[in-house]
């Protein structure tokens, strides 16, 4: 049987990870400045987190939500006390989209209003609603397609007032990314953020920050919202959550009242995505990932912005994204090719770095070396021989 062909993949087959390096199947190591796509968050194969799923898989690895599961309480403490939001409430699922399908519906279901305002460049999964909410047309199937969302400029506050202004009534939620991935690295202003705030509570709408990638102490805080001091009411998580393996949720603010039903799932919030899931806190608290990643990404991002080939240097904490000029749209390549370093992609040209939160200063800088010479080689292979 053949795989169904969605990916376009890079023809490496990686057999072994530890902390921010993986090596392919021939012995060959590879730096992760991509965290396999913002996943990664306390390294591969922690072993904290190897010796929690595999004690837990001895004991038992899945029983449905029809019966008590102490994890899921341990887990929503944990996410309470390391989020700063021991009001809010936790619903567990399994993905990034499917946390998302979840919090827009919850607003729905809340408010019991229809319309929902997403993004210009918005990524939010590829479930029905999600991928609704996703400003990317390509991927919405003719089945997807509703009336009910409008796509904003983002960071544009003038336009959020007039949509609140004529519409304000029927709004169930607002949903952004603090700072955008897919959409290639983008930082919502603070005041953005909190003009969604004023409005949403003007307006009795629910705010949804979907923290599945910038979230989760990406940011070096744990919600990358946190940076412009406001409460979401909805917040969701995936990627990082389980460091790999597949849990996601939703923080659900106090006044949103659950009834039986409203919403739910079969894997969701089983004992072994629990006991990954916990683990990841545990690491996160222990070593104090958020202060680690702030303090990495601060000095990481000045010494890409002292690299003049380097445009429009960006980003919070371990989410940073710059352009690439012309003459460079081959440097991912080579990176991966030459120098061994995986890095992420955003279209048209924009590098994305979304490294596991302990990167450190040595990783961090091996890769500027790398970088330094990826850059000197392409601008030595664009200059003819006779110059
Ligand atoms: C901001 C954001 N939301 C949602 C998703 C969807 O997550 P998943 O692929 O786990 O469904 C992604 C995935 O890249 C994302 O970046």
């Amino acid at each position: 049987m053949k795989l169904f062909d969605v990916y376009p993949i890079n023809d490496i087959t990686i057999a072994r990870a530890e902390g921010s390096y993986v090596w392919d199947d021939a012995g060959q190591r590879y730096l992760d400045l991509y965290g396999g796509h913002a996943v990664i968050s306390i390294g591969h194969t922690n072993p904290h987190w190897v010796q929690r799923i595999e004690t837990q898989l001895h004991q038992i690895a899945f029983y449905s939500n029809s019966v008590r599961i102490p994890l899921q309480q341990q887990l929503a403490d944990k996410l309470g006390a390391v989020s700063g939001r021991p009001d809010y409430q936790l619903f567990l699922c399994n993905s990034g989209a499917e946390a998302n399908e979840n919090a827009l519906k919850l607003a729905s279901f809340h408010t019991g209003r229809k319309k929902i305002v997403a993004f210009k460049k918005a990524f939010h999964g590829r479930t029905s609603l999600a991928v609704a909410a996703t400003d990317n047309p390509a991927i919405v199937a003719p089945v997807n397609e509703t009336g009910n969302i409008v796509f904003l400029p983002y960071n544009d506050e003038a336009a959020l007032h007039e949509w609140f202004n004529a519409h304000g009534g029927e709004t169930a939620a607002v949903i952004i990314e603090a700072i955008q991935g897919v959409g290639g690295i983008t930082v919502a202003t603070d005041a953005f953020l909190q003009a969604i705030r004023a409005r949403c509570t003007q307006h009795g709408a629910v705010f949804i920050a979907d923290e599945v990638q910038c979230g989760y102490g990406r940011s070096g805080r744990f919600f990358c919202t946190d940076t412009a001091g406001v409460d979401a009411d909805v917040y969701s998580m995936a990627k990082g959550m389980g460091n790999g393996f597949p849990v996601g949720g939703i923080l659900i603010a106090p006044h949103i009242a659950p009834k039986h039903g409203l919403l739910g799932t079969t894997f969701g919030g089983n004992h072994l995505a629990c006991a990954a899931a916990l683990a990841v806190l545990e690491v996160i608290e222990q070593e104090r990932l958020l202060q680690a990643a702030a303090e990495t990404g601060t000095w990481l991002m000045e010494e890409l912005k002292a690299i003049p080939q380097l445009q429009n240097v960006r980003g919070k904490g371990l989410m940073i994204g710059f352009d690439l000029p012309p003459q460079l749209k081959t440097l991912r390549a080579k990176l991966l090719q030459e120098y061994r370093i995986f890095t992420g992609e955003a279209k048209p040209a924009v590098v994305r770095l979304l490294p596991a939160l302990n990167l450190g200063r040595a990783a961090a800088g091996e890769f500027l070396e790398s970088l330094r010479a990826a850059i000197a080689s392409l601008e030595r292979e664009a200059t003819p021989a006779h110059l």
